[in-house]
């Protein structure tokens, strides 16, 4: 192997804070801030460091600001390394010692030679202090678990005692969880070419698809992948198809359709035998539905358009089952996504929820009397869930809410809400967080 200058690890640290920084001070996408690191041979190192900073940031950035004399006087690069650092020295099994040389040597690598006294001295105190240092910050909720204020604060109010639960299973590592197109291969079957290839795997009772791998895999790893017998996909995620209930013949449009996860579910229970449109607003996000479909052999009709807007795609014949799933915060997917803590912020609630009220009322429009709507999201907020239906249904006499499965059945610890279910991370189920109401036309009216 090529001998390099710096200490083992600094590579990895240096790219790590790249992200880091661009997440936090430049408001970018982990997912995008993590592109630049794509072809090197230490992304997953780099991934996971990033991740796990960017999960703990803010338990993590205010014990370190107590060890800064001036912070925003701090480079926002060192800023970030000075994280990634600690969150090594707090979370992983490297010695603190050796990470904090590593770190050293990762600021020169990110242009900050003259950051390097600083590195050493801030992530020494931090190794030395670091019990009393985390046991001050973690007298607030919302910094021991890592979230900004306001979402904490939100969640508490919505979900009380539950609440605590989700903001400490927000920072808990998500499991893999596969969907098994059964019209290929029974879920049992599927168990078992795991276990054949030595992947451990659990069939999740409460769901009829849902397989969870005892430990991930690269998704190459799976028989079947690359032939669509089976997609990743939450279990919680797998309810939103069968509350559609779309059947042979129907007229069904799956509003906010990619990247194409519950387009593909919806094929795979009804067939081709429904005749299916697939919109999303964004062109290129549609070209993963496309992808995913071609790999699930599976054919909608693709459409470009505004979900808000009908006349921007739709030719005026009703549906008889319309899936919106909503642009939302994604407040129910932060174990998947920790960078939505460091990048939602209070303010875009109300906006967002402006767009799903605008939606469900378009949706109504193209809904034929007597068909299905289903609305979904991944917010655990109730600003964007219940409160949204509860509009709709003041604003739209002609649309009423269907009774849904018993939530035990559906997912157990779902919460039964004044419209629709909950579902939270850190209940029973082991899911994601998700929101899910069943809504159906019952006049000819709107
Ligand atoms: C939660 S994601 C959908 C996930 C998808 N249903 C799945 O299971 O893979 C929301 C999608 O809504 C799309 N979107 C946002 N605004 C839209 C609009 N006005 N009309 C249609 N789609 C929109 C986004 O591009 C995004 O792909």
């Amino acid at each position: 192997m090529a001998k390099t200058p710096w200490a083992p690890g600094a590579p990895a640290l240096a790219a790590a804070a790249r992200a880091v920084e661009a997440v936090v001070f430049k408001g970018m996408s982990a997912d995008a801030a993590l592109a630049a690191s794509a072809g090197c041979a230490d992304r997953a190192p780099v991934q996971a460091i990033t991740l796990g900073t960017l999960r703990w940031y803010l338990r993590l950035a205010p014990a370190l600001e107590s060890l800064l004399a001036r912070p925003s006087g701090v480079p926002e690069a060192v800023r970030a390394l000075l994280a990634v650092g600690a969150h090594q020295v707090e979370y992983s099994r490297n010695v603190p010692e050796i990470t904090v040389h590593a770190a050293v040597d990762a600021a020169r690598i990110l242009g900050n030679a003259r950051a390097t006294g600083l590195t050493n001295a801030v992530l020494r105190k931090f190794v030395a202090g670091r019990p009393a240092l985390l046991s001050r910050v973690d007298e607030d909720l919302a910094a021991r678990t890592a979230h900004p204020p306001w979402l904490a604060q939100r969640i508490c109010a919505a979900w009380c005692a539950a609440g605590v639960k989700v903001l400490e299973a927000n920072n808990a590592h998500p499991p893999m969880t596969l969907r098994v197109d059964l019209s290929r291969s029974s879920r049992g079957g599927y168990v078992s070419l795991l276990a054949a290839s030595s992947i451990d795997a659990l069939e999740i009772q409460w769901s009829i698809s849902a397989v969870t791998l005892t430990h991930p895999v690269a998704i190459g790893a799976l028989p079947g992948f690359s032939e669509g017998t089976v997609s990743v996909q939450d279990a919680g995620a797998q309810i939103a198809a069968s509350l559609l209930d779309a059947r042979a013949g129907m007229r069904v449009l799956d509003a906010c359709a990619a990247p194409g996860g519950k387009t593909g579910h919806l094929l795979e229970l009804a067939g081709e035998r429904i005749d299916l449109t697939a919109l999303d607003a964004d062109a290129d996000r549609l070209g993963l539905v496309e992808q995913n479909l071609r790999r699930l052999r599976r054919t909608a009709r693709l459409a470009v358009g505004d979900a808000r807007d009908p006349s921007s795609f739709w030719d005026g014949r009703p549906f008889e089952r319309i899936l919106v799933d909503a642009p939302c915060s994604s407040t129910g997917v932060i174990r998947r996504h920790p960078d939505i803590k460091l990048l939602r912020r209070a303010a875009d609630i109300p906006a967002l929820a402006a767009t799903q009220l605008a939606m469900l009322r378009s949706a109504t429009t193209m809904l034929a009397r007597g068909g299905r709507l289903v609305y979904a999201t991944c917010s655990v907020l109730p600003e964007e869930n219940e409160q949204v239906v509860a509009q709709l249904l003041a604003a739209e006499p002609g649309m009423a809410s269907v009774a849904m499965p018993d939530t035990a059945a559906l997912a157990p610890g779902a919460l039964g809400r004044a419209v629709g279910v909950q579902l939270l991370p850190g209940a029973e189920a082991g899911t994601d967080g998700f929101y899910y109401a069943c809504l159906e036309k019952t006049t000819a009216g709107s």
